[in-house]
């Protein structure tokens, strides 16, 4: 393979490791595997001859050559600069980068690789010869305009909750459901923050041993509401110290030195959108609807980054040894454990990174096949923005964006 570098990288990176993940997951083989030791090697062989590791030197020189125009619809909001930052670190390969908002921030200057880009209303003509669209702007506003950008021929990757279950939509989380992007009909769904963090956590153990069962709990940051609602946080924290009137514009209660349910809408059950979205995106996303899921989602007066406690059921007990093996070699994961020093995952930490950070691995002392785990990782990046620059970077790996009005790198 010829060396590669700029956003190429990124992509064989993240396939060798997933190369990598899959093979050692398969180290927990069968006895006729292990009787049979040529059976592992052509599990590896199929592994190489599928791996885009392996395609020609042609045709990555080519797509080295080549870039997209893309646009951010929701550019300004907490998922939005996080998206251009990702574009930028990852370098993703855009020859033009289109910033969109509400006419709020019409007029408004963000920076790109050093540039500045106006911020522009969203209206009719925004996605003429846009090959891509990150939206994140919120549902109804997805709604408004997936039909006009998909009739330009671009592909949208959504971060609302618009078309998730949407049958005819993807629901992507690079690490465990690539091939569904080969589904698209112009758009794909990035699954909700909460969804994400736990399904990386879950995924790596459930391939070795299927679970049967997840409870889940949520410690959600402020963030998760958007940027205006962590500074209302900050406002309120300020105003509570000073004895002043708290401010309640974005939360229903005040938050800071507080905690209370998520403020999403209730059920007939008594569960929150955002609790039956843990449950309805992992089936879909795990292709297993037979899986039993219940969440309960509270905030806290955390700025940034989610966490979760979640106990699994499985069908025998579970080797902790084979399960912290599991994640430490996991794609997405941090394993972070210190048992002496009382160190495991936390907000504060997991803020800014990548990967999810899981830990405080343990069985279940009220159930001999459950294990449970705690998992804090940053949903504004994995949890959105950088899941999303993942999807952009799959399709482009499998060719699966338009070609129509790709540009030489570095034309912007
Ligand atoms: N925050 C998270 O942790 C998180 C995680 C996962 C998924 N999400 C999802 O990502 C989406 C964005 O969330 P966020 O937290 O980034 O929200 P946010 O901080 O409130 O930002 C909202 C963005 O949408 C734009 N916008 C609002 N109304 C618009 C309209 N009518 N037309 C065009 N643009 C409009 C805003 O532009 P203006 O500046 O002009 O108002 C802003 O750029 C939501 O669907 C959310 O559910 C968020």
């Amino acid at each position: 393979m010829t060396p590669v570098s700029g956003s190429h990288f990124s992509i064989f990176d993240a396939n060798f490791l997933k190369f990598s993940y899959r093979f050692t997951q398969k180290t927990n083989f069968t006895d006729k595997e292990a009787l049979y030791p040529h059976q592992n090697l052509s599990y590896l062989l199929q592994f190489f001859t599928s791996s885009n590791l392996f395609r020609s030197n042609q045709l990555e020189e080519q797509k080295l050559s080549q870039s997209y125009q893309v646009a951010i619809l929701g550019a300004t909001g907490a998922v939005g600069t996080e998206l251009i930052s990702l574009l930028e670190e990852r370098n993703f390969p855009v020859a033009n980068l289109k910033l969109l908002s509400s006419p709020r921030s019409a007029g408004k200057t963000l920076s790109f690789r050093g540039e500045p880009v106006t911020v522009e209303a969203v209206g009719d003509r925004s996605f003429d010869g846009v090959d891509l669209v990150l939206a994140s702007a919120g549902g109804s506003v997805s709604k408004a305009w997936a039909k006009a950008i998909v009739e330009a021929g671009a592909v949208m990757v959504d971060n609302s909750s618009a078309f998730r279950m949407d049958p005819h939509v993807p629901l992507i989380i690079p690490e465990i459901n690539p091939e569904a992007a080969h589904d698209h009909q112009g758009i794909i769904a990035n699954p909700n923050c909460t969804t994400i963090l736990m399904a990386i956590a879950v995924w790596p153990l459930h391939t070795i041993q299927p679970v049967r069962r997840i409870l889940a709990a949520t410690y959600q940051s402020a963030s998760g509401a958007g940027a205006l609602a962590m500074e209302e946080v900050k406002a309120q924290a300020q105003a509570i110290l000073n004895d002043e009137a708290v401010p309640t514009e974005y939360f229903p209660y005040p938050l800071a030195f507080n905690v209370f349910p998520h403020n999403s809408p209730l059920d007939d059950q008594g569960y929150c959108q955002e609790e039956m979205k843990m449950v309805n995106e992992t089936h879909k996303i795990f292709g297993d609807s037979s899986l039993k899921i219940k969440a309960t989602c509270i905030r806290v007066p955390v700025l940034r980054a989610h966490s979760e406690a979640v106990t699994l059921e499985f069908d025998a007990p579970f080797d902790l040894g084979a399960a912290r093996q599991a994640l430490q070699q996991a794609p997405g994961v941090k394993f972070v454990e210190d048992w002496e020093q009382n160190y495991f995952p936390m907000p504060l930490d997991a803020s800014g990174q990548d990967d999810v950070l899981v830990g405080r691995i343990r069985h279940d002392i009220s159930n001999p096949c459950g294990l449970e785990l705690w998992l804090s990782g940053d949903q504004i990046r994995k949890g959105a923005a950088l899941n999303t620059v993942q999807i952009a970077e799959l399709l482009a790996e499998r060719e699966l964006l338009r070609t129509s009005s790709r540009e030489t790198v570095g034309t912007r």
